[in-house]
């Protein structure tokens, strides 16, 4: 399966400096084998899709609405994504289910409208510091899968360990190895396509350990924030793939 490395903007970058990272990846990339995508701030989606276009490299949404249209005052539709040239989505990330208070099932429906819109969702899951203490990481993160991704998921799922993002903290590598092989098995048991879904590994990502984790079993590429606004250090991700 060709890996995915993903980068998460998140809520940064006005006008002038998306655009000069967005060249700046593009002019970067030459014919680098993985595949490659980028989620700005909405704001910015439209003028990094046409930035990107021709390149090879895919743009994505962070959120969306469960409704394709309607009166959701502030919100943004799959299909508006879609529109201004997404093809992927993360949903379910953990600051959003933290600071919107987003469910499992809101996450589901979330997924429904990203497909309906022909965008590919990315789920995140992941478990907290304590959860990881308590040793319930897997209790967690299997029910954040049996939650979130609904009947027939034909998408990515994204394993981000809540205390690994923004702190430069990652888990062993033993550690990652085991939790994907546990995301792996738990797709093959509840989902038709659980044999092909790609699992992301996301959560202080850098040039200086990409190489290492993501030529772990069952880590098909990598969901990468901070690193990835700067050019420099996401190509350097995207040739560790
Ligand atoms: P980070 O963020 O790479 O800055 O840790 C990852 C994420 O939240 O997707």
């Amino acid at each position: 399966m060709r890996p995915l490395i993903a980068g998460n903007w998140k809520m940064n970058g006005l006008t002038e400096d998306s655009a000069n990272l967005a060249r700046a990846i593009r002019s970067g990339l030459g014919d680098l084998a993985p595949e490659v995508l980028i989620c700005p701030p909405a704001t910015q989606l439209a003028a990094v899709a046409a930035i990107l276009d021709g390149s090879g490299i895919l743009a994505g949404g962070q959120d969306c609405h469960t409704k394709r249209h309607g009166a959701h005052t502030g919100e943004i539709s799959a299909a508006m994504l879609r529109d201004a040239g997404a093809r992927y989505v993360i949903l379910g990330h953990s600051e959003r289910r933290a600071e919107q208070g987003e469910t499992d099932a809101l996450v589901a429906a979330k997924v429904e409208a990203a497909v309906a819109a022909r965008l590919i969702p990315i789920v995140c899951v992941g478990e907290s510091a304590a959860d990881r203490e308590a040793g319930r990481q897997e209790a967690v993160v299997g029910r954040h899968l049996a939650g979130s991704l609904g009947a027939e998921f034909k998408g990515v799922v994204a394993y981000e360990p809540i205390w690994a993002i923004g702190t430069g903290r990652v888990p062993t590598s033993a550690d990652i190895a085991a939790m994907h092989a546990f995301i792996r098995t738990e797709l093959v048991r509840a989902q038709p396509a659980g044999a092909e879904t790609r699992i992301l590994y996301g959560g202080s990502v850098k040039p200086g350990n990409a190489a290492e984790i993501l030529a772990l079993p069952e880590v098909g590429g990598a969901l990468v924030g901070g690193a990835s606004l700067v050019a420099e250090d996401f190509l350097a991700i995207i040739r560790a793939a």
